[in-house]
Formats: structure tokens, C-alpha cells, sequence
């Protein structure tokens, strides 16, 4: 035992004598957990279940909102974010709400211009949110000047983060060593923070490293320090025990089904492990493992397909080796395996400390990691040997003129150069900060979208998300039918599932129908290559199609397009089948993403290389060029489309 965690005898009851100095605990299920195993799915409805009996434990706060919810909800889920804030604190009658803020990005991916964040977080107070995580990408803590001032003008909890991020296999260097994050403590104290997070996204943070860091933040700063710290690389408990022998005031954990793999520690552990020490939680453990049993067999049934089962390790070693969050590069690995290029993923882990120091050494988080990781995809695939940076994304651009903030290190000024060739805002960065630059969006938002936002939250929706949001206000009106890949899947389905798969196990799976229905126009026929076999399949999707793949099938089966019109969506048909067969140059799209916008119309000329079509994946705008000169003969799709890898962007003659 050290000298700050004293033990008295063990005492099992829940009513045990208080500790002198009880380490408090934010439960993240509800958002970090479900966000890092089940890629954000979770669903109201499967919190409520719950909801009362974590009220009951004692948690500082309940982590409930923010950072990849609020898009995927809208854009996944068919479900109303500001909704689901209100609908949880009918249940949490006690418990703080806490919400993970990107600063002046807010929820999404890029910064707002401050009449949007300020209405932002008015809306999330109003709506309950009590603690705002507030983080920035780069550290750079003017992006906190709006959205700070606003928390502090609804009276709420302003937690200020510094994203944990090294060079180094550990804490230390030229960039991130104990002084930078001392620096970064005492900035966030002066800007009023009410408690101060170590937000380790990468599970980055070793023990010891964390035991010097909690020491130098405790003597350096009066505000509680809180740890937050990725399980990935399989250190985060250790570290949580360090960082509370050092005195950390406040942990991050998990209910055991939402921990562990790229979640946070689970609680149940932290509770046996402190009992009756100078920093018991006094948490009741019965009432932890009511809980669980409830998400064990209720709830996360429904989410289980969504684990990355793909290795049998809970650890992700190359963190250790690439000092990189494992989400950016399980990001990589889906991106790489969408444009059928897995066999560059080495090449990209040896070309990404470069990219990453040419675009001035910035943490790797949400979403700076995307940034750079992205990039570095995209220079792997499309460089070539004269010519680094062929295709670089909006985010890079937006990144070198300085609309993100202040990076660690300079940018390379050859990259920078060649990024802003052209830039629509100047090729010259600018200094200040960034929000400064930006227009008010909510007015001209307001104005595009109409009657369809009923009041400010779907405004607010709209503005953050201008092609999916409008697409989940169609839904939630009513105008547009959503697709069955956004509705729940019951407890039941789950069940028919698992016994299919048991029985396809089993040998068992051919089960005849009575009587042959008729072959549709959507019949596909694949070869399924089973052990050096080869067996003629034909497929023939029964019930109404998911809009997502409408468009491939549309192009895949020209001939027989008409029952796409039947989509819940209906995709434009007639174009799609016109792109298929007018003669010219296509602009095929390099990777599966969606629609944001055309930036020609039909008729328009084009030269070569110019910019034609915006698609966004994995959430980053690329502007796609021309691939020669000429007239655009037809668009193939429309803003919000979702297109595969190949698709028929437009025709150039
Ligand atoms: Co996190």
C-alpha cells in the first residue's frame, strides 16, 4: 500500500463506513461504451431498461450524449437525438448527465460557426445536459472560448480535456511530455474549468506515466482531475489504479457487458479492488451485477452481431507498436477492405508517422485521426513516385488553412502549399481563431430548410448534418418512408437468427419451401466458392430493399431497374439507368461514400482535373476531379445518395 490509499478491515455490506477520500466514477456505457464495441447503435429503448437501477449506484455522472451519438442516431437509428436526452432523464432522477463536446466541431466533424454552437449548447442544457466534456482535437483550447462561455451562461459543469497523444513509446519527447500537459492544465483552469479530463482516447497512457501525470496535474492545478483511459492496449486498469494512488479525483468505467476490447475498465472490478481502503467507491456491487444481468440477457443480445469478433485477442497490440487509437485503425483496415486494397494496410502504418508529422504532429482523435488517416490511405493508394499528395481531402485543406486551430508542430509548408492551390477561402492560413472566419450558419440553415425543421433542435439537426439530417426529417414527418436498415431488431429476431445459424453449423440449413414462387426481375446469380468447389446460386431478395444498395442494384441490372422505383427511397431511377448506358468517360467513385453534392450540373464543362463531385467517406469530403475534359452528359445520383465503390458517378462526352 502507498502512503494516499490506507485500508480498514474488509467490509462486504453496502452500508460499509464511508472512505475517507472515495474515488468518484462516470459511467460511459451509455455513450463511449456502446460507441466503441457496437459502433454507436445503442438504443433508447435498450437504455431505459436499465436506466432507474444506475441511478441507484452512486455514479458522479452518467456519460449520456455526445460525440458519435448524435450522428449516428439521426443517420442509423431513426432516432431523435434531443429525444433521447430528454427521454433518459425521465429515468435518471438523480444522476448527473455528462456529454462529450468537440468544442466548436460540437457533435460533428468540422467547426460551426458560433451562432450554431452557442444555440447548441443552450438547446443540450435545456434538454438536460448538466457536465460538458469539452474537448478540441488539436488542444487547442480558443476553439473552447464560445461553446465555455455558453456552458457558463447555463449555469452548467465545464469539464476541460487535453487529448493525451505521444510520439514517443512513452510519455515524453519534443511535443507531448509532462510540461505540455502542465501547460495545457493551468490553461484550463484560467478558462474556468470546473474539473479537468485526461481523455487518453487511444489507451495510450501507461501506469507509471500516469502516476507522474496525476502527481504533477494534482500540484500544479486546484480543479479534480479525471481519467479517462481506453482499455485497447489492455493498460487502462493499471493505469486507473496508478493514476488513484496518486490522488485522480474522478474515473472513467464501463457496466462489464459495455467494457473492456476499445471500451474503458469495468466497474465491478474497481469496486472489489478498492473495499475498504482509503478510496473505497462504497458502490453496492449486488446492485452492479442486477444490472448486468439485465444487459447480459435482455439487451446486448441485440447488439452482439456488432462486436468485432474478426480476432480473439481483447487487446490491440499495435497501439503498443503505433502509439494510434485502435478505432483509427480499425477505421483503416474497413477502408482499406471496402476499396479491396487490405494488402496496403502496412504500407499505411509505415507512411502514417509521416503524414501525421507533415500535417504538424497532431493528436490522433476525432477528428484529426480521421484526418490523417484517411490521407494517409488516400496517398498510399493514389501517389504516385513523382507526385505525394494527388488526392488530398476537404479536411486536410480545411486543416492547413488553419480552420481547425493551431497545430502542435508547423505544417509542412510544401504540403500546405499544394493543399491550398486553389483553397476558396484564400491561399493563405490564417492565425486566428478559426471561428472567426466562419459566417452565422443558422439563418441561411433556417432558410434551406424550411418548414421542415418544427422548432430548434431539428434546425439545429439540419445544421450539423445538412444531408442526413434533412433525410431523418423527412423520416420523422413523415415525408419519406425510412428504410428497414434503420428499425430495431427484437429480442425474437435475434433468437429465429441464432437458431439459423446453429442449424447452418449443424449441416441443416437447406430448408425447402413449399411450392417455387416465380423468379423476380431481382434475381442475382453468384458462384459461391466453398473449399476449391464451386456452386451456381441464384438470390432473389424478398421484401422491400434497403435505399442503400438500390443504387448498386440499379447499376448492376440495367435491363431490369424498374423495381428499384418500389425502394422506401426512391433512387432516380431513370438517370441511374441513363448513366449506365450513355456513351463517355466515367467518373467512377474510388470508394463506397455518400452524396454530398455535385458542384457541376448537366451541359456544364469540365477540364480535366477540376473538381466535380463531393463524397463523403469515412466522414471525410473528397472532391472528386474529372478524369478528362468535356460536358457533363449525366449525374448518376443525387445529394444524400449512399454509392459503392465503382459506381457511375457521372457521364463526361
Ligand atoms: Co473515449
Amino acid at each position: 500500500m502507498t502512503d494516499s490509499v490506507t485500508m480498514t478491515p474488509m467490509n462486504y455490506s453496502a452500508d460499509r463506513p464511508r472512505a475517507a477520500n472515495p474515488v468518484k466514477v462516470q459511467d460511459l456505457s451509455l455513450r463511449d461504451g456502446h460507441q466503441s464495441l457496437f459502433a454507436t447503435r445503442g438504443r433508447t429503448e435498450d437504455m431505459i431498461p436499465v436506466a432507474e437501477m444506475m441511478d441507484e449506484i452512486g455514479f458522479w455522472a452518467v456519460e449520456t450524449w455526445g460525440g458519435a451519438t448524435f450522428d449516428t442516431m439521426h443517420r442509423f437509428l431513426n432516432e431523435d437525438p434531443w429525444e433521447r436526452l430528454r427521454a433518459l432523464k425521465r429515468h435518471f432522477k438523480k444522476t448527473p448527465f455528462s456529454m462529450l463536446l468537440r468544442a466548436q466541431n460540437l457533435v460533428g466533424y468540422r467547426n460551426y460557426a458560433d451562432d450554431v454552437a452557442r444555440a447548441f449548447v443552450d438547446r443540450a442544457a435545456e434538454n438536460g445536459m448538466d457536465i460538458f466534456r469539452t474537448f478540441d482535437a488539436l488542444n487547442d483550447y480558443r476553439n473552447f472560448e464560445t461553446v465555455v462561455d455558453q456552458i457558463k451562461k447555463n449555469g452548467k459543469h465545464f469539464q476541460g480535456c487535453m487529448c493525451y497523444s505521444m510520439t514517443e513509446p512513452r510519455m515524453g519527447g519534443e511535443v507531448y511530455n509532462l510540461d505540455y500537459y502542465v501547460g495545457k492544465a493551468k490553461e484550463l483552469e484560467a478558462m474556468g474549468a470546473d474539473s479537468i479530463c485526461v481523455k487518453d482516447m487511444a489507451g495510450l497512457i501507461a501506469p507509471y506515466d500516469a502516476y507522474n501525470l496525476v502527481t504533477a496535474l494534482k500540484a500544479a492545478v486546484g480543479a479534480p482531475i479525471h481519467l479517462h483511459s481506453h482499455f485497447t492496449s489492455g493498460m487502462a486498469q493499471m493505469s486507473q489504479l496508478k493514476a488513484i494512488e496518486a490522488g485522480v479525483d474522478i474515473v472513467d468505467t464501463c457496466m462489464t457487458p459495455y467494457a473492456f476490447r476499445t471500451s474503458h475498465p469495468a466497474i465491478e472490478p474497481l469496486v472489489m479492488t478498492l473495499l475498504g481502503t482509503s478510496r473505497d467507491t462504497g458502490f453496492d456491487i449486488r446492485k452492479l451485477a442486477a444490472i448486468n444481468e439485465v444487459l447480459e440477457k435482455q439487451i446486448l443480445p441485440k447488439y452482439k452481431h456488432l462486436l468485432d469478433d474478426s480476432k480473439i485477442s481483447v487487446i490491440d497490440i499495435n497501439v503498443l507498436l503505433h502509439q494510434t487509437p485502435g478505432g483509427m485503425l480499425s477505421n483503416l483496415v474497413n477502408q482499406l477492405r471496402e476499396m479491396d486494397a487490405l494488402d496496403k494496410i502496412d504500407e499505411v502504418y509505415r507512411q502514417l508517422p509521416r503524414v501525421r508529422r507533415e500535417l504538424g504532429q497532431v493528436p490522433l482523435v476525432t477528428p484529426t485521426s480521421q484526418i490523417v488517416g484517411v490521407q494517409t490511405v488516400n496517398n498510399v493508394l493514389y501517389d504516385t513516385p513523382d507526385e505525394r499528395y494527388r488526392m488530398i481531402t476537404a479536411q486536410v485543406k480545411d486543416l492547413c488553412y488553419g480552420l481547425y486551430g493551431k497545430t502542435a508542430t508547423p505544417i509542412d509548408p510544401d504540403v500546405r502549399k499544394k493543399a491550398l492551390k486553389g483553397y476558396p477561402r484564400g491561399e493563405e492560413p490564417i492565425a486566428c481563431r478559426p471561428a472567426e472566419v466562419l459566417e452565422p450558419e443558422l439563418e441561411k440553415a433556417k432558410k434551406d430548410v424550411g418548414d421542415l425543421a418544427a422548432d430548434m433542435d431539428d434546425l439545429l439537426t439540419y445544421a450539423l448534418f445538412p444531408v442526413t439530417g434533412r433525410k431523418f426529417l423527412e423520416w420523422k414527418y413523415g415525408l419519406a418512408e425510412a428504410p428497414a436498415s434503420v428499425k430495431p431488431i427484437t429480442l425474437e429476431q435475434v433468437k429465429k437468427t441464432d437458431a439459423l445459424v446453429k442449424k447452418a453449423k449443424a449441416g441443416e440449413l437447406v430448408e425447402k419451401k413449399t411450392g417455387t414462387p416465380a423468379k423476380s426481375g431481382r434475381l442475382r446469380a453468384f458462384n459461391v466458392f466453398i473449399d476449391g468447389e464451386c456452386f451456381a446460386v441464384e438470390v432473389d431478395p424478398t421484401g422491400e430493399i434497403p435505399a442503400a444498395v438500390a443504387p448498386l442494384a440499379a447499376l448492376s441490372a440495367a435491363p431490369q431497374a424498374a423495381p428499384i422505383a418500389a425502394a422506401p427511397i426512391a433512387a432516380p431511377a431513370p438517370a441511374l439507368a441513363a448513366a449506365a448506358t450513355v456513351a463517355g468517360t466515367k467518373l467512377a467513385a474510388p470508394m463506397p461514400g455518400l452524396v454530398i453534392r455535385y458542384l457541376k450540373n448537366v451541359g456544364d464543362k469540365v477540364a480535366k482535373g477540376e473538381a466535380v463531385v463531393v463524397l463523403e467517406a469515412m466522414k471525410m469530403e473528397n472532391a472528386l476531379p474529372a478524369p478528362c475534359d468535356g460536358e457533363i452528359k449525366t449525374i448518376g445520383f443525387k445529394s444524400g445518395d449512399t454509392v459503392a465503390k465503382g459506381a457511375a458517378l457521372c457521364v463526361i462526352g
